[in-house]
């Protein structure tokens, strides 16, 4: 008999520059436990590109590359997939840009990809598509006879049904969706959105268990919510440490950002939260800093690059209107840190502020829970525009468009006596814990290898 082995499809896989992520971070874990292929893009645009697929590494898992051009990057991957699906998916079409090209260039990579992926599996492997990259793949993979187990997980929110006319092929989506067997999603609520497009765009019908039937297909949408190495991440949180680079004053309170430079994590709103608390804090009052560390992402993108200078005169502005010789209320740190130093950075933290406009779930919630120390835990500050707030509702749960109520929330959270934050901290840990990433990929693989209906009967 055939190896049957897992097959996982991203964009984005890991390679020696380490980007921030959380879809690399989750299925390096899951990959790294119970072993696999993965194929992924090679980063950025290569001159002369190869064809085919490149084996890279090979050790609990094996990676393979596809490399992709200049112009293949600049359709597929700048354009349609973070210009045009990115805003469209975080509510932000305001922010879209369509250009000609960009959705030629998305078909064209996504068909490249299918055939070599058509090529390289058999039929017993069983194929996992991650992200907004790929959504056509499935259906392409069908179109060239491939009748594997095919199941998708999306990683960030789901559209709303009224959001989605705003894409320039709005039309296909639902058939993209509905050639995987599993789609897999962050939250109920995105199951909900899902199940809404196809009852208002699409001739389908939906079972009583959620599965959509769609011209003789199959296919059953799915929360499941990503999780963490949660005991793996607090050991390592338990032995890093911070060390004399993190300079502080004796007594002084820390408050923690940790986020890709991207609008939708709020961090404009976030900064005139913060300027809010210091404005509403009497003379006497040793006020808290924040550290921001923010690793710069597609900046080759328009608003990405806008949203940066905004951020960077918001920093100035509450720096210089606050600031004293001896003390930067910002601390701005534009770039990536290793996971290890930031689990240090999250333990020795009293609060942390993950304050997204728009996310599909967000791990560093999820971190920051494993990285405490449960007899004098931080607190996590928790905008209810993250999928995270689905599972972690002992979190302070705040509006991230408010700047009064983030103040006020971090007000609470720098005086909540030990007894509260540590009875809070005891059931996110537990959440965290008990749906960690084993806890993910064996709920997803589990009904997507389940047997079909036909099989069963
Ligand atoms: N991260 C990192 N270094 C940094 C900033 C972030 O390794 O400087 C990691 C972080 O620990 C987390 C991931 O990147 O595992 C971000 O995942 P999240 O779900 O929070 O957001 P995403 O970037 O996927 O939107
Ligand atoms: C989010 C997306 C991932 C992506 C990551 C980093 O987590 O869901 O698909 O890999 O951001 O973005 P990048 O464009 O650098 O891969």
């Amino acid at each position: 008999m055939a190896e049957q082995r897992l097959i996982v499809i991203s964009n984005r896989i890991p390679t020696e520059e380490e980007p921030s992520g959380g879809l690399v971070v989750a299925l390096h874990d899951c990959l790294n436990a119970r072993g696999g292929i993965w194929i992924g893009s090679s980063g950025g645009p290569v001159e002369q590109p190869r064809a085919g697929l490149t084996k890279i590494a090979e050790g609990n898992y094996t990676r393979y590359t596809f490399d992709l051009s200049r112009e293949e990057y600049d359709t597929y991957y700048l354009g349609y997939s973070n210009a045009v699906l990115w805003p469209v998916f975080h509510r932000r079409a305001d922010l879209m840009q369509v250009r000609p090209g960009y959705a030629q260039g998305y078909l064209d990579v996504n068909a490249r990809v299918a055939d070599m992926v058509a090529e390289f599996a058999g039929p017993d492997d069983t194929l996992w598509v991650q992200d907004y990259h790929f959504l056509p793949l499935a259906a392409m993979l069908r179109e060239r006879g491939v009748q594997s187990r095919i199941g998708f997980f999306l990683h960030i929110p789901f559209p709303e049904a009224s959001h989605v006319p705003a894409l320039p092929d709005a039309q296909n989506i639902c058939s993209w969706v509905a050639s995987y067997d599993v789609f897999g999603l962050q939250t109920e609520a995105d199951v909900e959105r899902c199940e809404n497009l196809f009852r208002h765009e699409c001739p389908s019908f939906i079972e009583s268990d959620g599965t959509i039937s769609v011209a003789g297909r199959r296919c059953r949408p799915m929360a499941c919510p990503i999780g963490i190495d949660a005991e793996g991440y607090r050991a390592t949180a338990e032995k890093s440490k911070v060390g004399k680079r993190l300079f502080m004053h004796k007594g002084q309170k820390l408050v923690l950002g940790v986020d890709r430079l991207d609008y939708s994590k709020g961090l404009v709103q976030r900064f005139e939260g913060f300027g809010a608390y210091l404005g509403r804090r009497s003379n006497t009052d040793e006020p808290a800093t924040l550290l921001q560390v923010a690793p710069p992402s597609r900046q080759d993108v328009d608003a990405y690059k806008d949203m940066r200078m905004q951020l960077d005169l918001t920093a100035g502005s509450i720096n210089g209107d606050y600031g004293e010789i001896d003390w930067t209320p910002i601390r701005y740190v534009r770039r990536s840190l290793p996971r290890d130093e930031l689990a240090g950075l999250y333990r020795r933290a009293d609060a942390v502020m993950v304050t997204p406009l728009a996310d599909g779930m967000n791990l560093v919630a999820k971190e920051f829970v494993a990285a405490q120390d449960p007899e004098d835990p931080g607190v996590l500050i928790l905008s209810h525009f993250a999928g995270a707030a689905e599972q972690l509702t002992d979190a302070l749960l705040v509006n991230p468009y408010d700047a009064d109520e983030m103040a006020a929330a971090l007000e609470r959270a720098l005086t909540m006596p030990l007894e509260e934050r540590k009875a809070r901290h005891a059931r996110l840990w537990e959440n965290v814990r008990d749906e960690d990433v084993d806890w993910w990929t064996g709920r997803f693989l589990g009904a997507l290898c389940q047997p079909r209906a036909v099989e069963a009967a």
